[in-house]
């Protein structure tokens, strides 16, 4: 049962499908006060839980904090962080009175969770035009159902994007990418994709390619003989350049978001000046689409869209205004407190409230200053995409995730989680998040595996290559600077084959298990209390998940231990892939045990009276054979398979799937 609360004059952010009629009156939860901008209030037993939030910080129980929906370039992932790059207004308080809320408005939002005072939930934004979902039901998963069906089907990639890729920001020549391709394909070492970041463009020039590539598409082909696809990177910062196409069209049509006076507003980012697509504007989201056909013409198949807060480096006005102040600075006789006020000055130059103000979109001829709809900017960049692609090819899927996203995204698109850190708790961060993300429609998803910012280590990478198995986007990835961390850069390559082949043979497990969450608006996955609703043990547990219908996993997140305490909410299989390619199997009760956890095992769970398909190793996902494939758990269960093409887009549920064992 879902209510709708209407106050004000929504902006339509397009976020939900299924449309719901306004209830007159006041929800029956909370108290609702609209004397300063929008405050809900609710009154929180000690006990009751809060699942939700999608990409936001600490736990997989949101109490005890308070998070800002603001889409926010910030590699800074710190325990005091409110705002990461999505914002998704979805929670479920579970206990004494169980309900879900979804608040769809697409401006800053705060959501202070028995932060200020411990018993209150506080939703607050500045102004008063949202739409407020009320969703009640048996159960926080039950919620979360019938959330998901209101906001429509999940994005499908195609399946080779279930492999594993390899990233780093720095790749630049062909010779740059085949390196990578050789590092993997000597060492036998499973891969399918290798991405490209900004340097494979001609000065950052969104659908450009630099020289060093003679022949694009001939490069791109013989990469795919050898099952690897490149996926480029596109930001959103269109290059303020004489000449160049789409900054001509883009200028020549008014496709540019404009500020107060008219003119093009100009941000910084990596190319330097740029202008941003207008992607609200339904014209301009749809010119700026058709140009990733210029690299799908060269044999490309998959994006991932960034910069798309959109990040903002700094802008011409906000020079002028450090300048100025340079000069004052400068001519003074400083003190202290003028040092650190110009310090903050210059590192508030980025990503500035003030700059995220002074520009406009274009929408149904009126100008809407982005302020007021700042979140739904990624969301509409990777809808352009989305669109165009669904057009460009209507038979076959792209693969396509980006960095922003607001809910309603998750219908063209997956998301990685931005710029993390090679840090332990990191790894535990990017657990938490799977399922609330899940719980916002987001499915293919992942985090920057071995991370992004700072130096990685070998165990690091390891650990966290160990999650990465299971999470529909697995990508290896790093940033300018730091140290080299394709996984044949390190000692013992054979234990970094053995765990990524391990996802290879879960693959079809893996990927069977995806499209029927995405099939039928379900979770891949599940915090522990979402399948065991019942017990008050599994509602405390943060640093394990269920998985489908079978699984549950329980990664190791601490560096150098040798294995971690896990609980069982019932009797489960406990399963060890060892480094030999052997299979051990133990029956454990229900209660709490200790694993041993080497670092080149990759342990799971499965749930009593179940099995799962397991498929031989192989180096990419078009060589995975399903017609032999192998059944471990309990003896006696079998396992629907949903098995399709993986590349067109007619996915049915019915014709698809067999049962095996
Ligand atoms: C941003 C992205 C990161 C990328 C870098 C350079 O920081 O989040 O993944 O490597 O830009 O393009």
């Amino acid at each position: 049962m879902i209510k709708k609360y209407t106050f004000g004059t929504p902006f339509p952010t397009e976020s939900i499908v299924v449309p719901i009629e306004p209830s007159q009156g006041l929800p029956e939860y909370g108290e609702i006060n609209l004397e300063d901008g929008f405050t809900f209030t609710y009154h929180m037993d000690p006990e009751d839980l809060v699942y939700g939030l999608g990409e936001a910080n600490r736990g997989i129980n949101k109490r005890g904090y308070v998070y800002t929906s603001n889409c926010s370039d910030n590699p800074n992932h710190l325990e005091d962080t409110v705002s990461l790059y999505g914002a998704h207004n979805f929670i479920v308080v579970s206990g004494v009175l169980t309900f879900g809320l979804y608040i769809d408005y697409p401006s800053s939002l705060t959501f202070d969770i028995g932060f200020t005072r411990t018993d209150e939930l506080v939703i607050h934004c500045q102004e008063t035009d949202l739409d407020l979902y009320i969703i009640e039901g048996d159960d926080a998963y039950h919620i979360t159902r019938q959330f998901r069906k209101m906001i429509g089907r999940s994005y499908i990639p195609p399946k080779f994007a279930f492999g594993f890729g390899q990233s780093r920001w720095g790749y630049r020549t062909t010779e740059d990418f085949l390196e990578v391709a050789r590092g993997y394909r000597d060492n036998h070492i499973p891969i399918d994709m290798i991405y490209m970041d900004i340097d494979y463009m001609e000065e950052y020039k969104d659908f450009t390619v630099n020289k060093e590539f003679t022949d694009f598409p001939a490069f791109v082909e013989n990469m795919k003989k050898d099952g690897i696809r490149l996926i480029p990177i596109i930001d959103a910062g269109v290059k303020i350049e004489k000449g160049y196409e789409i900054y001509e069209e883009g200028v020549k049509n008014n496709y540019f978001c404009k500020k107060e006076d008219g003119s093009d507003f100009i941000a910084a980012v990596w190319p330097g000046y740029t202008h941003l697509p207008d992607v609200l504007n339904p014209e301009a989201r749809k010119w700026f689409g058709s140009k990733y056909r210029l690299l799908t013409e060269q044999g490309i198949e998959g994006f991932w869209n960034d910069m798309n807060e959109p990040a903002i480096f700094y802008t011409p006005e906000g020079i002028q205004n450090i300048k100025n102040k340079m000069k004052a600075f400068i001519t003074q006789e400083e003190n202290k407190d003028d040092v650190w006020h110009i310090q903050n000055q210059v590192m508030s130059l980025a990503n500035s409230p003030a700059d995220l103000a002074s520009f406009y979109h274009n929408i149904n001829g009126s100008m809407v200053c982005h302020e007021k709809l700042h979140n739904l900017y990624g969301f509409n960049m990777t809808r352009a995409a989305g669109e165009a692609l669904q057009s460009i090819s209507p038979e076959k899927r792209c693969l396509l995730f980006s960095r922003s996203s607001y809910i309603g995204m998750h219908r063209y698109g997956g998301i990685w989680t931005g710029d993390n850190k090679s840090w332990w708790s990191h790894i535990l961060l990017n657990l938490k998040m799977l399922p609330s993300l899940n719980m916002c429609g987001f499915l293919y998803t992942g985090a920057d595996l071995g991370g992004f910012g700072a130096d990685t280590s070998r165990d690091l990478l390891l650990r966290w290559l160990a999650l990465g198995v299971f999470t529909p986007l697995m990508r290896n990835h790093a940033a300018l600077g730091t140290r080299e961390q394709e996984c044949y850069q390190f000692e013992h390559v054979e234990d970094f084959r053995h765990i990524i082949g391990v996802r290879y043979r879960l693959l079809p497990y893996l990927y069977s298990e995806y499209m029927k969450a995405a099939l039928t608006d379900d979770m891949f996955f599940k915090p522990l209390a979402f399948d065991f609703p019942g017990d008050s043990m599994a509602a405390n547990v943060e640093d394990q998940l269920m998985l489908g219908g079978e699984l549950m996993i329980a990664p190791v997140y601490t560096q150098n231990a040798k294995g971690r305490y896990v609980y069982l909410p019932e009797e489960m299989m406990f399963i060890q892939f060892l480094p030999d390619g052997e299979i051990s199997e133990e029956i454990l009760p229900q209660g709490h045990h200790y694993i041993s956890v080497p670092l080149n095992v990759v342990p799971l769970f499965i749930r009593q009276d179940r099995c799962i398909p397991l498929a031989d190793v192989a180096e990419c996902v078009s060589q995975i054979n399903t017609d032999h494939l192998k059944l471990i758990g309990y003896k006696g269960s079998s396992y629907l398979l949903y098995e399709d093409d993986g590349y067109t887009r007619d996915y049915d549920l019915k014709g698809n799937c067999r049962r095996v064992g």
